[in-house]
């Protein structure tokens, strides 16, 4: 069947609220976390969608690693296959919540081929090749939706895509990760180390078995690379997003945070410049008053900041199975409209072509803290070196090293935040610092941001 035979039938009776008969085929690839509620959001929901859509939504099947795997009593075991090329074949709309790149890409270039409308969560595969997704289903005339792949539940998408598409966007900055959001907050609230904060993440199913994705930032440069994508009308991939992840973070970084008046959170950041966009993720100090620095547990939250429309915030659950199964029905939704009353969703818009910039050129506050020598002349000697780079200094604290192992005594802890610098100037300055013979040690380099 072609995206046009799709489009055949009667659709809704406004008055009547009488649907076309012939029911819209829809196949699931994948039925884990997020797939199962979708299962249940279908079956459960069928006679509104049905309703909102203008034809009954038939899931015709269900592709599965292994079918003999135990499933929730909502998964008809009789729509389970593990021949998914096939499946994708005989639908409509194909949802897919598999994950990873390869079968995933493949089978949805295939539904595309054979005239499916497609709905995916997965944002590795849109980081790193959603632009051949889009340009198949431009050629097909069929849609691609996304919502699910940033920030889960959290409208941001479509407001990114659509809602904002008259106006200028300068900067995305968000928590778009709840599994780094909830172990950082742990950390902060509980005292807990990493490791104690990820395996009560894991516990709770936040992190994967292997929680790499989210703790080294992977999972958070994928969804940045598709916010700045959209918000600048250019193509970034996740190989062009700056990336750190807080596998570094300790909970002396943590409570040092507080004790200045900051949290930290690992953010996604995308700029638009003069000179281009700068897209990264990275651990930062977030001002205790800024909205973002009371976004708790496993919660995600973006700001936008555009030339007309101003600051807006988006804030919500960015994980879990029910709601990212909301966010891929309201795409299926969407799509299956278009398949019943006729239209198209957006297509990929990236005239803007802008550059996208290295992160040696990213402007940003720091904090530093360091241990130095307690006596006279070694405070002005550390701010000379700052001067010697272009560094500004905004603020320092001193106060007593904590005894350690190899001794406080003798020694003074400084806290030197900045003002606005390169990141080259600054790596360039905390490289001087370590090489100075009054400085026992650097202990952390922080971004600062949102001040
Ligand atoms: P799961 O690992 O829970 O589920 C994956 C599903 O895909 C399983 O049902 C598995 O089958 C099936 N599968 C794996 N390989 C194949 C294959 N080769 N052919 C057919 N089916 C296959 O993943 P999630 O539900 O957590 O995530 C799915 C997608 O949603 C990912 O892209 C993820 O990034 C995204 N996402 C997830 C969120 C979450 O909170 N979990 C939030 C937002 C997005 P079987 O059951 O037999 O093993
Ligand atoms: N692992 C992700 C998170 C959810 O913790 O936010 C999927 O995007």
């Amino acid at each position: 069947m072609t995206a046009a035979d799709g489009q055949a039938g009667a659709p809704t009776d406004e008055r009547t609220g009488d649907h076309r008969t012939t029911p819209l085929r829809v196949a699931l690839l994948g039925c884990g976390v997020v797939g199962t509620e979708v299962v249940r959001l279908l079956t459960t929901q069928a006679d509104d969608l049905a309703a909102r859509t203008g034809a009954r939504l038939e899931l015709v099947g269900i592709a599965v690693r292994d079918t003999a795997t135990p499933r929730d009593a909502v998964v008809d075991a009789e729509l389970l296959t593990t021949d998914a090329e096939e499946l994708v074949t005989r639908a409509d709309v194909v949802i897919e919540v598999v994950g990873g790149i390869e079968p995933a890409r493949s089978l949805l270039l295939r539904a595309i081929e054979h005239g499916a409308s497609v709905v995916t969560a997965n944002k590795a595969l849109l980081a790193q090749d959603g632009p051949t997704l889009y340009a198949a289903a431009d050629a097909a005339g069929v849609d691609v939706y996304f919502e699910a792949a940033v920030a889960g539940a959290i409208p941001i998408v479509r407001p990114v895509r659509e809602s904002l598409a008259g106006d200028r966007v300068r900067r995305v900055l968000g928590i778009v990760n709840g599994t780094t959001n909830y172990v950082l907050d742990r950390m902060t609230s509980e005292g807990l180390d990493l490791d104690q904060a990820v395996k009560e993440a894991q516990a709770l199913g936040y992190a994967e078995a292997d929680p790499t994705a989210d703790v080294e930032g992977f999972d958070a440069a994928a969804k940045a690379a598709i916010l700045a994508s959209l918000a600048f009308h250019t193509r970034v991939s996740i190989d062009d997003v700056d990336r750190e992840g807080i596998s570094a973070i300790t909970v002396d970084d943590v409570a040092w945070a507080e004790r200045t008046g900051y949290v930290i959170k690992l953010l996604a950041i995308a700029e638009r410049r003069d000179e281009g966009v700068q897209v990264r993720v990275h651990p930062a100090l977030v001002p205790l008053a800024h909205p973002l620095a009371g976004v708790r547990g496993a919660f995600n939250a973006v700001f936008v900041e555009a030339e007309a429309a101003g600051e807006l915030m988006f804030y919500g659950r960015g994980a879990g199975g029910a709601p990212t199964a909301s966010a891929v029905l309201g795409d299926v939704v969407s799509a299956a409209r278009h398949r019943v009353l006729g239209g198209k969703g957006p297509v990929e818009s990236s005239y803007a072509d802008l550059p996208v910039l290295p992160a040696s050129s990213a402007r940003t506050r720091y904090q530093v803290r360091l241990d130095v020598q307690d006596r006279p002349g070694v405070l002005a000697q550390v701010a000379a070196l700052l001067a010697d780079h272009g560094v500004s200094i905004e603020a320092v604290r001193q106060a007593p090293a904590p005894l350690g192992p190899d001794g406080g005594d003798g020694l003074a802890r400084l806290i030197i935040t900045t003002h606005e610098a390169s990141e080259e100037s600054l790596a360039a300055t905390v490289a001087a610092i370590t090489g100075h013979e009054a400085v026992r040690r650097v202990l952390s380099v922080l971004r600062v941001e949102g001040v």
